[in-house]
């Protein structure tokens, strides 16, 4: 149950654009026609990111079948989700009549269009239409990583020179705020998020699928999803992706140059993930595989519990939490070295599994033995406070751990 307080709310304000909450489809299935988004503002989003626009001039757009797999691990289902989609298989007018018409119903919520042009006139063309239809804000495709047209999707995500072309053309056609939409596909975002800057770029939409293969089927020699005997490198996304989003995150958001908006993504599920992504830098977040796999009224549930965290810590609004970790992410050169830290074992929390025993003795420092009754137990002169032990033990609160000033054991 949410804890009232009539003083705060979750509005924020984005690239000069007002959302309710922070919380958007991101351009996807999810958000794919009319119904699903009309669905989705109904049951509490703030916004919506369309599925991927295009003017099929020149390239028709054809789904592979089937288009999905998933990664399911140790008894959890779909922990990360590949796809070979592309962008939308629908056609222009359609989904700009599906635009139109959302606009008009739901105008006080925030509708982005997310485009995707193979030239200069595309890209133009696709922003003044969205802009017309109503659109509050544009997002640029840079970065599906499975695009069938060569040259496309992340192909320009990888091009500074096309990104800065590309967001240039846009901003041509249209006075409405530009996301530049960024693939995680390559080594440094940072440099790639500047040239969308150079190119007039408003704020930056991170990230997109990581390509991966998600499994093999041994049987038949061929990765999955198997398209007819054949399957693709692809985009990945979901819970497991999440680290490397918010690893993006924190790089584009500390950067002293790029001074941009970042709406976030990548693996948010719970309201914890979505706390995490704004106090590394995002000011909105977005969400696909979650809404795939728990459907979209997961939003319930993040909005209670972002405010309820806001309130228990003090925090007046969504704008007042955004980059407040990121003063602690430092370069690891200069992580401080004071303390040395132990594992502490709680005797009575303690039921024997082992699990400890295991991974300290094979896997760490030889520190943890077994008593008579195969309960726990640290020496501390070998423990390195790596913190193993604390990280499979199935028991909450058995591991913790201690520090012992200036004393640090080296092998
Ligand atoms: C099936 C599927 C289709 C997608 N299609 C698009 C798309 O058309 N345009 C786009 O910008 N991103 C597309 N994405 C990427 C998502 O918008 C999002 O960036 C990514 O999935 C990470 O967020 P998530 O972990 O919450 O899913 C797609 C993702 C999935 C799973």
């Amino acid at each position: 149950m949410a804890i009232k307080n009539k003083k705060i709310d979750l509005s924020v304000k984005f690239c000069g654009v007002n959302f309710e909450n922070p919380f958007m489809l991101s351009s996807s299935p999810v958000s794919d026609c009319y119904e699903m988004c009309k669905n989705a503002f109904n049951a509490g989003w703030g916004g919506v990111v369309y599925k991927t626009l295009n003017l099929e001039k020149k390239f028709k757009v054809i789904m592979p079948s089937p288009r999905l797999n998933a990664l399911h691990y140790d008894g959890k289902r779909v922990i990360g989700l590949q796809n070979v989609e592309q962008i939308t298989d629908r056609n222009i007018k359609d989904n700009i009549k599906d635009i139109k018409r959302l606009k008009k119903e739901f105008p006080n919520k925030v509708l982005v269009s997310s485009i995707m042009g193979y030239s200069d006139e595309d890209w133009t063309e696709l922003a003044a239409l969205s802009e017309e239809a109503g659109a509050d804000m544009i997002e640029l495709n840079f970065s599906c990583p499975q695009m069938a047209r060569e040259g496309a999707g992340h192909k320009v995500g990888q091009s500074y020179e096309l990104m800065t072309e590309f967001t240039r053309a846009t901003k041509k056609g249209t006075k409405l705020p530009v996301l530049a939409k960024m693939t995680p596909n390559i080594t440094d975002m940072v440099p790639a998020a500047m040239a969308a800057k150079a190119g007039g770029a408003d704020g930056i939409s991170a990230i997109n699928t990581v390509k991966a293969i998600t499994a093999v089927d041994v049987n038949l020699l061929t990765p999955l999803p198997n398209i007819s005997g054949n399957s693709s490198i692809s985009g990945y996304s979901g819970a497991a992706v999440k680290p490397i989003a918010l690893r993006f995150m924190a790089e584009l958001a500390r950067d002293k140059k790029l001074k941009l908006p970042i709406s976030g993504m990548g693996g948010i599920t719970t309201w914890i993930d979505a706390v995490e992504f704004i106090l590394l830098g995002a000011g909105t977040l977005q969400v696909t595989t979650s809404i795939m796999r728990y459907g979209q009224r997961i939003v319930e549930d993040l909005k209670e519990g972002m405010l309820d965290y806001m309130i228990e810590k003090g925090f007046k609004s969504v704008s007042d939490m955004i980059g407040k970790a990121l003063p602690t992410v430092v370069d690891p050169s200069v992580l401080p070295h004071k303390k040395q830290a132990f594992s502490v074992i709680d005797k009575d929390k303690c039921v024997g599994c082992g699990q400890c025993y295991i991974s300290c003795m094979d896997g760490a420092h030889q520190a943890i033995s077994l008593d008579k009754n195969r309960k726990a137990e640290v020496d501390e002169k070998k423990c390195v406070g790596c913190l193993m032990c604390y990280h499979v033990c199935p028991v909450d609160g058995a591991i913790t751990y201690k520090y012992d000033k200036f004393n640090f054991k080296t092998h």
